[in-house]
């Protein structure tokens, strides 16, 4: 619409000298029309050229004034016209700036006699204020004078009036072209490309922002512990078996068969294969006779060892299942000493709650050299864990079937001002080594944790859920800082 008007003006007219008049005299919106010249202009289809005009327009108290009359005239009206009025019994009849600027004004005026009692001096008064006010508000001219006055009562204050006068640009034509901004197959093929105008390319236009892949925050915690190790002189072990069988996870461990840990509560097995399809037969003997009647030391657990159980595939339920295959292998070569790691994930058949998910991940170290004590396993794990800033450890003894001595790690958390539950740890046992095959004063330390743990105290998460599953929010993701483990 408006539009249409400019461009069909400018037709026959050499120019629009003032936006503000076109626009009032076809009754249209100034806003409206200043946005179209911006965009015709944006195109060069018209030339434009700013206008400012400085205009006076009325305060909220000059607003009051043009609709209910000046302060003086209320007051003048308020005086009977003979006799007088007592100042008091005035005064509760106004409101309080209308009675005191009334005053000064009408007794400037000379309209009133003031004093204690209040008397008129003129017959007749005009509302000139009201009347200058209400020719400000509809735009016209008053007397420099006037407006003088009516700012120093500050009745009106000064605006800048912005427009355009307007005349044809270079692209002008009496209709705006339509631009193409695709070339389309369609056009191709009806060959109509060779008439089309395209729409320059704008390369001052910000692009979108770019969408690139984000790391989830348990990467990237992950990735600092795989440095801590790295710098520890660990190896990573491979983990990619996620499937693995009751054998590796749980019976070279020397966890009996009826250990509660194994039974479907806690162990998710499979269906389909629900069997493994080889063990190492030579080691499964020494691992049966183990389980059944000990040796290297040991009375064993004194029951039938099944194989059927043995072979049963499950979800492995913790990394230690890998370290057990991998100690193995280690102790089928002549013996050198190994510092091993892993991180990845593990699954528990457990309640889902707001620290517990059924497939999380643990981290795990292990160390294997002859002769190591306790306190070898007490000096590594102070390290380890002080290179992630928790250099305030307590320990305290735990059972583990496949460890002994077990000790839980406890680390002194500033935030919470406690002692919290960070890591299981031990040495493995002599029944667990010595039918892998390893000379017998070789001795393992290990340790787990999870990797949920730390990373939701680095980034404030207390939910799990929010971190890791269905429900997380992606836009967290795609947020979150990098947080650093410290040494501190
Ligand atoms: N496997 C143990 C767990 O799942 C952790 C652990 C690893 C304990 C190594 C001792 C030694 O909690």
């Amino acid at each position: 619409m408006a539009e249409e008007a400019i461009l069909g003006y400018l037709e026959k007219n050499e120019q629009i000298s003032d936006s503000g008049n076109f626009a009032a005299e076809l009754g249209l919106d100034h806003n409206d029309v200043v946005n179209v010249i911006k965009s015709l202009h944006g195109f060069r289809y018209v030339d434009a050229q700013d206008i400012k005009r400085e205009t006076w327009v009325l305060t909220d108290e000059g607003r009051k004034y043009a609709a209910e009359g000046s302060p003086e005239v209320q007051l003048f009206f308020a005086v009977p016209p003979e006799g007088s009025v007592p100042k008091d019994e005035l005064q509760k009849k106004l409101a309080p700036a209308v009675f005191k600027i009334g005053c000064s004004q009408a007794g400037k005026n000379r309209w009133v006699e003031m004093g204690k009692q209040i008397s008129r001096k003129v017959q007749h008064v005009e509302d000139k204020v009201k009347d200058l006010l209400l020719r400000v508000q509809d735009g016209h001219a008053i007397e420099k004078d006037d407006i003088n006055s009516l700012k120093a009562r500050k009745l009106i204050v000064q605006q800048t009036w912005k427009g355009y006068s307007v005349s044809k640009g270079p692209n002008y034509a009496p209709k705006r072209k339509k631009v193409a901004t695709d070339l389309t197959r369609e056009n191709l093929q009806r060959g109509d490309w060779k008439e089309l105008e395209f729409k320059e390319y704008n390369f001052n236009a910000k692009g979108q922002p770019a969408e690139g892949g984000h790391l989830h925050p348990l990467l990237k915690v992950r990735k600092q512990l795989k440095d801590i190790f790295l710098q520890m002189g660990f190896e990573e072990m491979p983990t990619n078996n996620f499937v693995e069988s009751s054998f590796w996870n749980f019976d070279v461990l020397f966890q009996p068969q009826q250990h509660p840990a194994r039974d479907s509560h806690d162990t998710f097995f499979l269906e389909e294969p629900s069997t493994t399809r080889e063990l190492p037969e030579a080691y499964v003997e020494l691992v049966k006779r183990v389980h059944e009647s000990g040796g290297y030391g040991s009375r064993g657990y004194g029951y039938d060892w099944k194989r059927e159980e043995a072979n049963k595939n499950l979800l492995r339920t913790h990394t230690t299942a890998v370290s057990s295959r991998m100690l193995k292998a280690l102790a089928e070569k002549p013996f050198a000493p190994k510092k091993y790691f892993s991180i990845d994930r593990v699954f528990r058949n457990e309640a889902v709650d707001r620290t517990h998910l059924a497939e999380f991940h643990q981290i795990e170290g292990l160390v294997c050299d002859r002769g190591l004590t306790l306190g070898d396993l007490i000096g590594v794990l102070h390290d380890f864990f002080a290179r992630l800033g928790m250099s305030k450890l307590r320990f305290k003894p735990a059972y583990n079937p496949y460890t002994e001595p077990s000790m839980e790690i406890f680390s002194y958390h500033e935030g919470l001002g406690k002692w919290v539950e960070i890591g299981n740890s031990g040495m493995f046992r002599p029944e667990m080594l010595l039918p892998m095959g390893f000379p017998e004063d070789v001795r393992v330390i290990a340790w787990g944790l999870s990797l949920e743990r730390p990373t939701m105290i680095l980034y404030g998460i207390d939910n799990i859920r929010d971190l890791f599953g269905h429900k997380v929010d992606l836009s967290l993701i795609k947020r979150n800082p990098i947080c650093r483990l410290g040494m501190d």
